[in-house]
């Protein structure tokens, strides 16, 4: 089968596309024909060496994908042949709080990715994927979509009627914009880019900032909620967006931590500022397998179609690659099949 191959630590110029054998299915395992894969900013971590796997460890990369069943191990009982399914994130993390040993395993980070034709997986790792996408729709789910619902729903804990600060246009942002729209909150979302914030009014962002034109974004947050802050802040900035996300938010509020996408500008939080604002700085690693299945509930009764920037060929990979490396508006996606 044709897959690719990347170097953790030597950049998206070490990608190669290659030939592989296909695997034996093991008992309990089932064979994914893949349509679809989708870049994370971890699959670029991984290729800059910045994601604790030993420099110069081959990998398939890509942790997402979408596709159909076409074999199945004697005792799988989860899916059926003809399924289509998603790969979901982490494989061992089916239910209940996080733990060790249910985040010792991820796809395209040691095992196998899905940047390859097919994916041998135990079924466990397996959920149907909503009626109504396309498999590249689908593929976006498993990493960006999950981290955004459980940064909402489960470690947010936002009811109907909240507000929210997203902070720019990536993949887990625009996900989450389409979550809120669709749950009836209130969305303020920020952008290097005049363009990306009118699409994402088009998506139904309640309010825009542009963080360039306005770099004191969070005394407009507080402008905008009467001086009160937002109920809770996806943090996707890190080092360079942190103390601003902290003002932003109300007393009592959350800022769930996500990512660290903004350049470092190395400030230190200062612990009073959380005291006295009775504020929680909340970290997360995107989700269970019963939140990516709630989640797919929530995408068929809300109809949320999710966001793809733009769809690659497999023999275009690098270029995908470099395209989510520049930042893209919600997902970029390879065309596998
Ligand atoms: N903890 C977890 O569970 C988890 C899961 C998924 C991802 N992550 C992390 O979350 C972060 C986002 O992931 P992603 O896949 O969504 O990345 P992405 O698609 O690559 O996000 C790119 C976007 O980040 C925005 N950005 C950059 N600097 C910014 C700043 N100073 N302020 C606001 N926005 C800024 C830009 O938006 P504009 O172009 O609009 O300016 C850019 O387009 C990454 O650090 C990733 O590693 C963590």
């Amino acid at each position: 089968m044709n897959a690719y191959e990347l170097v953790a630590g030597k950049s998206i110029d070490s990608l190669r596309q290659v030939e592989r054998p296909a695997k034996e299915l093991g008992a309990h395992e089932v064979r994914v024909k893949l349509s679809a894969a989708a870049i994370n900013f971890r699959d670029l971590m991984i290729a800059d060496g910045n994601y604790g796997i030993p420099a110069g460890q081959v990998v398939v990369p890509l942790s997402d994908g979408a596709g159909e069943v076409v074999e199945m191990g004697s005792e799988v009982v989860r899916v059926k042949k003809g399924d289509h399914v998603i790969v979901g994130f982490w494989p061992r993390w089916l239910d209940g709080q996080i733990a060790p040993e249910k985040i010792s395993a991820q796809f395209g980070a040691g095992p196998d990715g899905t940047l390859a034709e097919q994916l041998v997986t135990d079924e466990n790792a397996l959920t149907i994927a909503p009626a109504g996408l396309s498999f590249a729709e689908a593929a976006t789910i498993a990493c960006a979509g999950v981290t955004a619902w459980n940064a909402l729903f489960v470690r947010g804990g936002l009811k109907p009627g909240a507000s929210v600060l997203i902070l720019g246009t990536g993949g887990v942002s625009i996900w989450a914009l389409q979550l809120a729209q669709a749950a009836g909150l209130r969305s303020i979302i920020t952008s290097s880019s005049d363009e990306k914030l009118a699409r994402a009014r088009a998506l139904g962002a309640s309010e825009t900032i542009n963080y360039v034109k306005t770099p004191e974004w969070q005394d407009e947050v507080k402008r905008l909620t009467n001086g009160r802050g937002v109920d809770l802040v996806i943090e996707v900035g890190g080092k360079g967006t942190m103390k601003r996300s902290i003002e932003a938010t109300r007393l009592g509020g959350t800022i769930v931590v996500v990512g660290g996408r903004a350049a470092a500008e190395g400030a230190a939080v200062e612990p009073g500022v959380l005291i006295g604002g009775a504020k929680t700085l909340a970290g997360m690693m995107v989700g269970s397998r019963q939140m990516q299945e709630d989640l797919i509930s929530f995408i068929e009764t809300t109809g949320i179609r999710p966001v793809i920037d733009r769809s690659y060929a497999f023999a275009d990979a690098p270029a995908a690659f470099r395209h989510a490396a520049k930042g893209a508006f919600g997902k970029v996606v390879i065309d596998v099949g």
